[in-house]
């Protein structure tokens, strides 16, 4: 352990205790943890009050209870949702959860309401929820949960009765659903404190896009737990926690017609809005490219089929990521991805001695292997071998990129289909 030194410290975190260690998923992590902070220090040379300030900063955090929130501000929870969970036939994109889910929310029969009393504007939305399919699913369980029209969340605001605006109710014999809720106000993210002067000194505020919560449940189908936005809210571009999605946005009308306002026993307008929800069958996997598990799960045969990602990581290296891309039945014509939009088709022959050092890849496109067997390394050191049948996607358009070389000196026919 001796005489380490810059060039030599992040191996040795990384060596240490690697022969008895248990749980190959952590240690990979880790080790890829090691290797971007280490780069970070080396490139951004912190001095010593840096790096007590940064610690401090995690503490006060931590202290806090504010972890999970710094991970929202930094797009990380919006990120790994991105990636488990891509919109897939009529399944209803997933969103991230927030820190402000309470369990045991009161249970409610037809007709619901999500609050106690009485508030100015009443707000109904009504819907279905089918498989992903369209199918109907009577007996889905939804629990729904969001600020009151001020932007506050029951438990922190102490005018509010316990559990308002959180109820979890059933959809109807067909599917059906209905609440009445109000429109929930935009909310700030707490500002006081280290969090608050840090996406200050950011330039950043701290508005989240005004949003209703839902989880929903139901035998044989993958938990939904997602957000509804608002069409018109002043922060649906620059949400703090970058978790809109053009999908899963409102848009309420207004309803002022007498007749109507009698038929839901209203003396004032109210406003209505509709959204169906998609339930994704269990049986059918997780409808999502997976993130690699371990390195024992990697050599589990996939459904579907897999695609070997090339991206740039935020340290600017290429690094791999295997995606199992789902396939749906189709019956006579046998099982489909969801289409995939592309721009053209490039026929390609490379030479026994093709040896391409660094490049990047020059668009975003798929590299299907027809013949031969090409050697790819990536920045973090991993080097794999693709042959007939693979399929690549290389978006590795920055950063130092991969270097490619043809395999016992035999040419490859490969073809390049361009995404972009
Ligand atoms: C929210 O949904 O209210 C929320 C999400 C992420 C961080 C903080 C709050
Ligand atoms: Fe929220």
């Amino acid at each position: 352990m001796a005489h380490l030194t810059t060039n030599t410290i992040s191996e040795a975190v990384k060596s240490a205790g690697r022969d008895k260690a248990t749980n190959p998923r952590l240690q990979q992590c880790v080790n890829r943890l090691v290797d971007a902070l280490h780069g970070l220090i080396q490139e951004l040379k912190p001095t010593e009050a840096e790096m007590i300030k940064t610690v401090e900063f995690f503490t006060e955090l931590g202290r806090k209870d504010q972890i999970q929130i710094l991970a929202d501000v930094l797009g990380l929870s919006a990120l790994v949702d991105l990636l488990n969970y891509p919109k897939v036939g009529r399944a209803t994109p997933t969103d991230v959860e927030g820190p402000y889910y309470r369990e045991d929310a009161p249970f409610r029969k037809s007709p619901v309401k999500l609050y106690e009393g009485d508030e100015d504007h009443p707000l109904f939305i009504k819907g279905r929820i089918t498989n992903h399919e369209g199918v109907p699913l009577p007996g889905a369980v939804l629990d729904v949960w969001q600020t009151n029209g001020r932007g506050l969340y029951e438990h922190q605001d102490p005018t509010q009765p316990q559990y308002n605006f959180r109820r979890r109710f059933a959809t109807d014999a067909q599917g059906n659903y209905e609440f009445q809720t109000v429109q929930p106000g935009p909310y700030q993210l707490p500002h006081g404190g280290a969090l608050g002067i840090f996406l200050a000194q950011l330039g950043r505020h701290l508005w989240r896009s005004a949003h209703i919560h839902v989880k929903i449940s139901k035998d044989g189908y993958a938990p939904l737990t997602t957000q509804l936005f608002f069409r018109g809210d002043p922060y649906l571009d620059s949400d703090a926690v970058f978790s809109v999605k053009e999908e899963l946005i409102l848009n309420p009308i207004r309803i002022e017609d007498p007749a109507r306002l009698r038929e839901r026993g209203l003396d004032r307008p109210y406003s209505e809005a509709e959204f169906n929800f998609g339930l994704w069958p269990k049986e059918l996997g997780q409808p999502a490219y997976r993130l690699a598990a371990s390195p024992a799960d990697l050599s589990k045969k996939q459904e579907g089929i897999t695609v070997t990602r090339l991206y740039t990581g935020p340290d600017g290296e290429s690094h791999f990521q295997d995606m199992d891309t789902p396939l749906t039945s189709k019956q006579t014509i046998g099982r489909l991805s969801e289409p995939i939009r592309a721009t053209s088709i490039i026929f390609r022959e490379t030479d026994g001695d093709y040896d391409y050092g660094w490049h990047h890849a020059p668009r975003r496109q798929y590299i299907i292997n027809l013949e031969g067997e090409v050697e790819i390394t990536v920045g973090d050191g991993t080097t794999r071998r693709f042959g007939t049948g693979d399929v690549i996607l290389a978006e590795d358009q920055t950063g130092r990129g991969h270097i490619s070389r043809a395999m016992n000196k035999r040419p490859r026919k490969s073809i390049f289909v361009t995404l972009d």
